[in-house]
């Protein structure tokens, strides 16, 4: 049977500077596997830059898993911007350490970024790409109510190529401009 989705499990919180040491677990071969392995201690620092944000870029937000109450770090989501098909979207991604698998936390996080990314209405859809190798991603988007596309050739990490499925969900109908509407409004 299916793991009710509990939000109450989890909170999604900022990616902050003493995240290092949960993004090192992350780093493990087990968890890399269908992400190009592991990445050097230079990689893995630069991502934790990126994931930090210290500018406040608005086309990619990273956020800790953390599980209540006790707040233990135990895995990492996001979405940031992608060109797909010719059109702006969001792409969403996920992790959660091995010992918390399999308990609906990677899916009740995926619920809480949801919420979030449609308060901001700036793309129409978001897509995820799991491997067609990965049943409990696959599950996650289906659980979710994402649409699979078809099948896709995806490039992750880049110059390296996998089996992924294309998976969409409509999140907002984007923001129209309010220059287009005055344009539309009877003079
Ligand atoms: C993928 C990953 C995030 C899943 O996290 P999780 O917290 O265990 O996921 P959940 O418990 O929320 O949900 C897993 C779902 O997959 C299903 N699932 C797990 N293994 C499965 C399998 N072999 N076949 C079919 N379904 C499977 C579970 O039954 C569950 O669905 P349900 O709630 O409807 O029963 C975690 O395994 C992980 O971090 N893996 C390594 C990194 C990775 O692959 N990241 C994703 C890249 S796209």
């Amino acid at each position: 049977m299916s793991t009710p989705l509990n939000t109450e499990l989890v909170r999604i919180q900022p990616w902050a500077d003493d995240d290092l040491s949960l993004l090192r677990l992350l780093n493990a071969p087990v968890m890399m596997e269908q992400l190009g392995g592991p990445e050097t201690e230079e990689q893995l620092l630069a991502r934790h830059e990126r994931y930090v944000n210290k500018d406040g870029q608005q086309t990619s937000k990273m956020f800790s898993i953390v599980l209540l109450p006790d707040h233990t770090p135990v895995g990492s989501i996001g979405y940031w911007d992608r060109i797909w098909q010719g059109e702006n979207v969001y792409e969403v991604g996920w992790s959660v350490l091995p010992p918390f698998q399999g308990k609906g936390i990677a899916s009740a996080a995926l619920a809480l970024l949801i919420t979030r990314i449609k308060q901001e209405r700036r793309h129409k859809f978001i897509h995820a790409y799991p491997s067609v190798d990965n049943p409990a991603s696959n599950a996650i988007c289906r659980k979710l109510g994402f649409t699979l596309q078809s099948e896709c050739v995806f490039e992750y990490p880049p110059g390296s190529f996998m089996r992924s499925n294309d998976w969409r969900l409509e999140v907002a109908s984007v923001h129209f401009p309010i220059e287009k509407v005055r344009e539309q409004l009877p003079m």
